[in-house]
């Protein structure tokens, strides 16, 4: 029931509460689902893959990109300086560097970085060095070739992108709470749409809306559409569960909203009421009747659709409807994590079948 909490191994080992925040739509709110340096690490390669869209990035004059991406060097320093005694230790970058499943940088590596960027490898670590190599590491990520500017020579560049090249283990990490967390089979997850990130400054918001449409006959998904090689009159994205993330902890405002979950406050779904439009999220967020307050590393999760009664998906959920209310100060940072499935079982189990190809 609505306020119930589980404990639910995402982790192995480790248990994290699953609250039920509602049952229509049947909506759960998970604390610490992500950590702060993951939520970090996906706002940074957020903010690069803008910046590498507007054609800014590769550049020499990466001092100015990095200015533009707001990660400064004090916070990559920061980050990696965990007793924060302003120096970098040999240990603290190794720390940092556990990235991988199974391809660890070894204290040899590191050294050879550390004597690469001109810095004691027991004392000091040069900061701008260091900056350079997490430019590596995130161009790497992002399959761009990687920008090596200035005194990084490219046989230590590329000593550091091999590292990077288990950077995307951390996805995977993330993908298996997801699973765990939906008891969705990997096939679903791990082909759905790629995570979504979205920023809100000062004033923002989200008018409610549902992430997914309605489905008829004559609907396609986005995702099976291609396999399915029919010619429909609609499509939809048939986003079957939404797994949203808190990145940032907000200032002011900035709630999530569901303004007619579990019908509790008002009598009818009727969404206009005296005049009030409950799906406008600058004005009336606070007439509705169900809001999460952003907290950094917290997950959301949702299904955009009820069940068929025959273990597949069936109609969509309009109490789902949702929004993103109003930043009243600072800026919001949120990922959605979107599952898709056809509410057509031949259509995904054939969409299945030709990804595995
Ligand atoms: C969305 C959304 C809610 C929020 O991005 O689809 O509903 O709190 N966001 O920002
Ligand atoms: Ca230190
Ligand atoms: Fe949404």
């Amino acid at each position: 029931q609505v306020g119930h909490t589980q404990r639910v191994e995402l982790v192995p080992g480790r248990a994290h509460a699953v609250r039920t925040l509602s049952l229509k739509p049947l909506l759960f709110e998970i604390p610490d689902f992500l950590t702060e340096e993951e939520c970090k690490l996906i706002v940074h390669l957020a903010k690069l893959k803008g910046l590498q869209k507007s054609q800014i990035l590769p550049t020499e004059d990466y001092e100015e990109a990095m200015e533009m991406i707001e990660i400064s060097q004090m916070d990559i320093f920061n980050l990696l300086d965990h007793n924060q005694d302003g120096q970098l230790q040999l240990k603290e970058v190794l720390t940092h560097t556990r990235l991988g499943n199974g391809r660890w940088m070894t204290p040899e590596n590191i050294r050879e970085m550390y004597t690469a960027v001109k810095a004691d490898p027991d004392g000091n670590g040069n900061r701008a060095g260091i900056q350079q190599y997490w430019v590596c590491c995130l161009s790497e990520l992002l399959s761009q070739p990687v920008v090596c500017a200035g005194q990084l020579r490219a046989v230590h560049c590329m000593l550091v992108s091999e590292t990077c090249a288990s950077l995307p283990s951390s996805r995977k990490r993330k993908q298996q709470r997801v699973m765990r967390l939906t008891r969705l089979p990997p096939e679903i997850v791990e082909h759905s749409e790629p995570l979504q990130v979205v920023r809100y400054d000062q004033g923002g918001h989200y008018h409610a809306h549902m992430d997914s449409g309605p489905v008829f006959p004559e609907t396609a998904c986005s995702h099976t559409k291609l396999v399915a090689n029919e010619s429909a009159p609609f499509e939809t994205s048939c986003r079957y569960v939404t797994v949203l993330f808190y990145l940032n902890n907000v200032t002011g405002g900035g709630e999530t909203v569901f303004p007619i979950a579990d019908n509790r406050t008002y009598e009818e779904m009727s969404l206009i009421q005296n005049d009030i439009d409950l799906r406008d999220t600058r004005k009336n967020c606070d007439k509705g009747n169900l809001r999460v307050k952003p907290q950094q590393g917290t997950a959301v999760f949702w299904y955009n659709y009820l069940s068929d009664g025959e273990g597949w998906v069936g109609e969509l959920d309009d109490f789902a409807l949702h929004g993103g209310c109003l930043v009243t100060q600072g800026t919001k940072w949120i990922a959605n994590n979107w599952i898709n499935v056809d509410p057509n079982r031949r259509r995904q189990q054939q969409f299945q079948q030709e990804m595995e190809r």
